[in-house]
């Protein structure tokens, strides 16, 4: 019986330092862990019984069993540090970054053209001493008209050309058909001198067309003060046509008519593509017209509550979209609104 026990403790110890070498992995390890020297291993057995055996041949067979298990738990020791390192090392390997792999570039999203236009105008009034402001899209007819010197019977004035909103009082409130009622507003608010633009939105009765939108964007621009003449008015807007499009452009005013100035006039300016020989962008007119301008009438001064006799001034609009497609060549206003995405993705 002893020697039989002997023999299978020998056994044991070949056989399962075999199988402890053999697992694959952690789990199976665990496995023949429970088998050879667990709970309900043959070493766990033979320990138990030991108290039955003869007294002189206790003392050998205690050892064997304790060099048997000391020698299979080594084992497992061994073999589950080995398995634990070549877990890592295999996932440290699939897990790995390969920092040489090209990256994925984000989208990065950016300005529109009408928006760089918008801040490059405007930073050239900033630098210049103007102050920017905004103002309500949604308008009363009182500043979008009545207080700019248009008077009731205007054309601008009917719904085939504004774009009413009717909050229970019809005709007073519409969406602004330009920039120029802050003038009005600015005035309001500011004792002179003042020294304004206001880029913004626009919104008229138009079907879209290469050259028309029901919406659009202006800038308007207003300097106010005791003294200014038209000769400021002239400085002021060569040297921003300058600026923008390029100093060895000159300006030339024709006259023109607008409600809330006196004189208006419209300029123009010098054509940057083909220096005035005439070509596509300037449509052969070797003049590009840039904008409409004028000294302010003295009834927007009585209006807004200023003295007609303390102070004068010149205001002027610009169409902002215009700007941008001369610019760069487009020809059709649709490619701004919606058009093929690829048109404004060149001025990223
Ligand atoms: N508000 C005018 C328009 O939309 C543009 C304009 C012309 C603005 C002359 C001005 C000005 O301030 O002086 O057509």
């Amino acid at each position: 019986m002893n020697q039989d026990l002997q023999e299978q403790l020998a056994d044991l110890a070949v056989t399962g330092g075999e199988r402890i070498n053999a697992a694959a992995d952690l789990d199976e390890l665990a496995a023949v862990e429970a088998e050879t020297i667990g709970k309900r291993s043959l070493v766990s057995e033979a320990r138990r019984s030991l108290g039955a055996v003869d007294e002189q041949e206790r003392p050998a067979l205690g050892r064997l069993i304790n060099e048997v298990s000391e020698a299979l738990r080594g084992k497992i020791v061994a073999k589950r540090l080995h398995l634990e390192t070549e877990a890592d090392a295999e996932r440290l390997a699939t897990e790995a970054l390969d920092v040489t792999l090209p990256g994925r570039v984000p989208l990065r999203g950016s300005h529109h053209l009408i928006t760089t236009a918008l801040e490059e105008i405007t930073d050239i009034f900033v630098s210049m001493g103007y102050d920017v402001a905004a103002g309500p899209e949604a308008e009363t007819s009182w500043y979008n008209f009545t207080a700019l010197n248009i008077g009731p019977d205007h054309p601008a004035r009917a719904e085939t050309d504004t774009i009413y909103l009717d909050y229970g009082r019809p005709g007073e409130v519409l969406l602004r058909t330009h920039t120029s009622p802050m003038q009005a507003r600015y005035m309001q608010e500011n004792p002179p001198p003042v020294y304004v633009v206001v880029p913004g939105r626009v919104f008229r009765q138009e079907d879209v067309d290469p050259t028309h939108s029901p919406v659009f964007h202006q800038l308007e621009g207003l300097a106010v003060a005791d003294g200014i003449t038209f000769g400021d008015l002239r400085g002021t807007l060569e040297t921003f046509a300058k600026r923008y499009f390029g100093k060895e452009r000159s300006v030339r005013f024709l006259p023109s008519y607008f409600p809330f100035t006196e004189p208006s006039a419209e300029m123009l300016v010098s054509c940057f593509a083909c220096d005035g020989s005439g070509c596509r962008v300037c449509s052969n007119e070797g003049w590009i017209e840039m904008l409409g301008c004028g000294m302010v009438h003295p009834a927007v001064f009585e209006a807004v509550g200023y003295d007609p006799g303390a102070v004068t001034g010149f205001a002027f609009g610009l169409g902002v979209d215009r700007f941008a497609m001369v610019r760069h060549g487009l020809t059709d206003l649709r490619h701004l609104f919606g058009g093929d995405i690829r048109v404004l993705e060149q001025f990223r």
